[in-house]
C-alpha cells in the first residue's frame, strides 16, 4: 500500500523513464524532426496517441512514449540537456482538416498555454541546457510570441514562415 497520490506515482514513473535520457521532445507529433525515430536518448511526449489516414492517403502515426500536457510536464526541474518544443501554431484550422490532425490546434487561451509550456520547458531543462522552439507565423507573428514568453532567443533561423529559436538556460545572476 502506498501513501503517494496518483500524480506523484506518475511523476515517479516518469523519473525512472527519464533516467539516462538527455532529450525531451515535448510535442513530438509524428517525429518528423528526428532522423532516428527510436533514438534511445529521447523521450517522445505528446498530448495524444493517434493514428489516421490523411486525405492524400498518407498514414499519420503519433505514438509518444508518454502522454502529457506541456502546461504541466511530469518531470523534475533540471532533468534534460536538450528540450524541443514544437506546439500547434494554428487557431483557425477546421477540426477535421488534415492540418489539425497532423499538427493540432491552438485554443482561445493560447497566450497563457504557450507561456506555461515555454516556462515548463525551461523548468525541466538543466542549467546550461538548450531549448529549441519552433514557431510558424502563418497566423500568429513572432513578435506576439516573444511578447507572450517575455524572453528572447540567443539565435534564430527563419525559413519561409518557420522560425527555429534557440534558448539557453543560464543561472540567474
Ligand atoms: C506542430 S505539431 C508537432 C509536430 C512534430 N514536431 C513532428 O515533427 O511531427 C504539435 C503537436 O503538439 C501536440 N500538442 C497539442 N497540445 C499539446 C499539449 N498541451 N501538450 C503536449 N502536446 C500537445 C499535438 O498533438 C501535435 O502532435
Amino acid at each position: 500500500m502506498t501513501n503517494k497520490s496518483f500524480s506523484e506515482q506518475i511523476c515517479e514513473v516518469c523519473r525512472i523513464e527519464a533516467k539516462n535520457k538527455k532529450i525531451l521532445d515535448v510535442c513530438c507529433g509524428s517525429k518528423m524532426f528526428h532522423f532516428d525515430k527510436k533514438n534511445p536518448n529521447v523521450i517522445f511526449m505528446d498530448i495524444r496517441d493517434f493514428e489516421d489516414i490523411l486525405c492524400d492517403g498518407r498514414k499519420l502515426e503519433i505514438h509518444p512514449d508518454i502522454i502529457a500536457d506541456f502546461r504541466n510536464i511530469p518531470f523534475n526541474d533540471n532533468t534534460f540537456n536538450l528540450v524541443i518544443f514544437d506546439p500547434p501554431h494554428l487557431l483557425k484550422v477546421g477540426q477535421n482538416s488534415w492540418l489539425c490532425k497532423k499538427y493540432g490546434k491552438l485554443s482561445e487561451t493560447w497566450p497563457t498555454d504557450i507561456k506555461k509550456g515555454f516556462d515548463e520547458c525551461m523548468r525541466v531543462l538543466k542549467l546550461n541546457g538548450t531549448l529549441i522552439f519552433k514557431w510558424s507565423t502563418r497566423e500568429i507573428t513572432l513578435k506576439k510570441i516573444l511578447d507572450v514568453i517575455k524572453t528572447h532567443p540567443i539565435i534564430f533561423h527563419k525559413n519561409n514562415n518557420t522560425f527555429f529559436l534557440v534558448f539557453f538556460k543560464q543561472a540567474i545572476r
